[in-house]
């Protein structure tokens, strides 16, 4: 089966998505942003508002219901007076029409007292403190050996800072959420990458028992990390539909996802690295600045991924953040390890200069046998065989290390490596399968499919542990109602949730075979549970591995740089199911040109706003951005994760992609971009 299930579907405009189901008597939520970014609301005039024909309601911190569960304070909506962001949701309208509820919403009239801002990252801000732990919960700081005095004593040192901009996830379907309640049960369609965390946390939110919230999220139209939890809307439209008694539609504007739906912190990194005459690496340091809004703590873990890349014998690793009157930061293509792969990797492409050592050969020289900080064994570490394999489909033997000393006509022209790295892990979840007696099969988990092809992959298992063909089985996802699952999120979908598929396929299949085949007119059924199997997991370290090369020509007299060539060569486990995963994979590959040539969200330190306010002013690589691309993967088997062995590939196919690029852009030009974008003028600055 190489197809993709759900593809009729979705090109046929079957598929549906959360703010197009259909319910009767709906009305529509649209949300009022502060326009400061400090501060407090000293008073909310409605009138205007509530004039507009068709408005039902106008919510604000006035006549909100209360909310019990604010534990999170982005869900906490209309709950206080005090504004922590500029765009923070401060007010709603109700009303027939989502064009009447946003006609309305320009007449709220809201009179802040507004305090001074602070929306600026510096490397020396007096706010930056040490955080107890980094995302999800990894150490913030790591030390081993002596760093300071082997980098003192090192033959050849690199020392450079490196910028990411803050970035905005902007899937291509904006969150959306459709609310009804039933007496006291709140049915939601929300656009999610987790139908059963999503179904916990707005249960906990009103106050109400889990089972009390029933979420569904057939079709998602992307989400990279920002559906990972339920954003404002969610609260908004369920506010609404108890407000008004009537089911409420409510979605998210692309405008308004530069502030409420998660972006990716801006960062500021410190990469040293000491090494000896034959690049051996001595000493390793990354040091991280990061940020967070007043309102949460959420640090980017971007110095982990350096903790397990490389052997060094002396090495430490920190995170540093401030708390900024800035939107809150969230998870964003793969967190973390994203950014900081992007310094590393060009710290180590800057390093291979100064020796004058291969780039591919350098990495492979500082290949550890074991994870360099916690001693552990790998479960499975290839990236040496990806090295090896990319260099030779690429072409890379007999690279002209030389930098700026190619060009075709006007075209400055240049390759880079880069490696790449991503935990891989899996959660808890459950799974039931069951069987009539006619033979139809129905597998059930709270699986999501946000557009990567996880139907494809559960069928896929599913018939193969079942011993039929996919056609006989019948495969619910997308709805908290079904065995609760792990999200769609940390490149653990496919591990997770297979791995509860195939142990209740297996059980089923037994209880089918103990009676010759024969099932009982009431059916049999299978349920699992994957919390013990994981629980008992050795103590191994487990990460997909990945190696990126780029090639570039850069326009001598503009400046513009052009990708003709993208090559990525992953081990990640078993490939479950391989035309979606190529596609997820070059997928991630975009992602990383994107980050690499165009993807930057810019502070305005006067409004304290992100101005891009739109997919104009914010530009993502399109077709035309894309040109030779492709995705490979080594036979790599991943004893630990499961029955699959699937160690996850939404994300690793973005890590390093940005390293590479740079790197071909420094062999092109002999100019080294730190800070990302790698826009026109950065180059032409170096290059008058
Ligand atoms: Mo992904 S950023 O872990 O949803």
């Amino acid at each position: 089966m190489t197809g993709r299930v759900d593809g009729p579907d979705k090109v046929t405009g079957r598929a549906r998505y959360a703010f197009e189901y259909p319910v009767d008597g709906a009305a529509y939520a649209w949300a009022v942003p502060s326009v400061i970014a400090r501060g407090t609301i000293r008073s909310v005039d409605a009138t205007g508002a509530l004039a507009v024909p068709g408005v039902l309601a106008v919510i604000t911190a006035d006549n909100a219901p209360r909310l019990p569960g604010t534990d999170d304070p982005e869900l906490a909506l209309f709950q206080g007076r005090a504004v922590a962001y500029r765009g923070q949701f401060v007010a709603a309208v109700v009303a027939e029409s989502p064009e009447v509820a946003g006609e309305a919403a320009g007449r709220v009239v809201i009179e802040y007292d507004q305090a001074a801002h602070d929306v600026t990252l510096t490397a020396d801000h007096p706010g930056l403190y040490k955080p107890d732990f980094v995302n999800p919960r990894y150490e913030t700081d790591t030390a081993a050996g002596n760093f300071d005095g082997a980098f003192a004593a090192a033959a050849v040192r690199v020392d450079a800072t490196y910028r990411t901009p803050a970035e905005h996830n902007h899937p291509m379907e904006p969150h959306a959420t459709v609310a009804v309640w039933e007496g006291g049960t709140l049915t939601v369609y929300d656009s999610t990458q987790g139908p059963s965390r999503t179904a916990g946390q707005v249960a906990a939110v009103f106050g109400l028992e889990p089972g009390q919230v029933r979420v569904i999220a057939e079709h998602v139209g992307g989400g990279f990390g920002a559906k990972g939890m339920p954003r404002a809307n969610v609260i908004l439209a369920a506010m609404a539909a108890r407000v008004t008694g009537r089911p409420v539609k409510c979605a998210v504007t692309r405008s308004q996802m530069f502030a409420v739906t998660g972006h990716r912190a801006p960062s500021i990194q410190r990469v040293r690295l000491g090494a000896g005459p034959d690049g051996r690496l001595t000493a390793l340091c990354h040091d991280v600045i990061d940020q967070t809004s007043t309102l949460k703590e959420f640090t980017e873990q971007s110095a982990v991924a350096t903790r397990h890349m490389y052997a060094a014998p002396h090495r430490r690793t920190t995170h540093r953040v401030v708390r900024l009157d800035v939107p809150t930061p969230s998870w964003m293509r793969a967190p973390g390890e994203c950014p900081g792969m992007f310094a590393l990797e060009s710290a180590m492409d800057e390093l291979a200069a100064a020796c004058g050592i291969d780039p591919v050969e350098l990495r492979l020289r500082n290949e550890p046998a074991v994870h360099p900080e916690t001693g552990q064994p790998f479960s499975s570490r290839h990236l040496t065989a990806c090295l090896r394999e990319g260099a030779a489909r690429f072409g890379w033997a007999g690279r002209d290390p030389a930098p700026g000393a190619r060009r075709e006509r006007r075209w400055l022209t240049g390759t880079g490596v880069a490696a790449s790295t991503y935990p891989a892990r899996a959660m808890p979840s459950q799974a039931r399968v069951t069987v009539s007696q006619s033979g139809c099969y129905q597998v059930l988990i709270a699986a999501a499919d946000i557009g990567t092809g996880a139907r494809t992959a559960l069928l896929v298992v599913a018939a193969e542990t079942l011993g039929v063909p996919a056609a006989a089985i019948d495969l619910r996802i997308g709805d908290s109602a079904l065995p609760p699952a792990m999200i769609a999120g940390g490149s653990m979908g496919t591990a997770s949730w297979t791995w509860a598929v195939i142990k209740a396929c297996r059980a089923l299949r037994d209880q089918v075979r103990a009676r010759d085949g024969a099932v009982p007119p009431g059916g049999l059924s299978a349920h699992a549970d994957t919390t013990a199997d994981i629980g008992a997991l050795p103590a191994h370290a487990r990460y997909a591995f990945g190696a990126q090369f780029a090639e570039v020509r850069v326009d001598a007299d503009t400046g513009e740089v052009r990708v003709p060539r993208l090559l990525g060569v992953f081990a990640a486990g078993r490939i479950v199911s391989p035309a979606q995963a190529r596609s997820q994979l070059i997928g991630g590959m975009t992602m990383g040109l994107s980050m690499a040539l165009h993807e930057e969200s810019s502070m305005d330190p006067q409004f304290g706003d992100y101005p891009n306010h739109d997919l104009a002013g914010y530009h993502i690589a399109a077709h035309a951005d894309v040109q030779d691309i492709d995705a490979v993967w080594i036979d790599e088997e991943e004893p630990d994760l499961g029955p699959a062995g699937a160690k996850g590939i939404g994300e690793v196919g973005i890590v390093g992609t940005a390293a590479a690029i740079a790197s071909a852009v420094y062999h092109a030009t002999g100019i080294r971009v730190r800070d990302l974008p790698i826009r026109l003028d950065k180059l032409l600055r170096g290059n008058p």
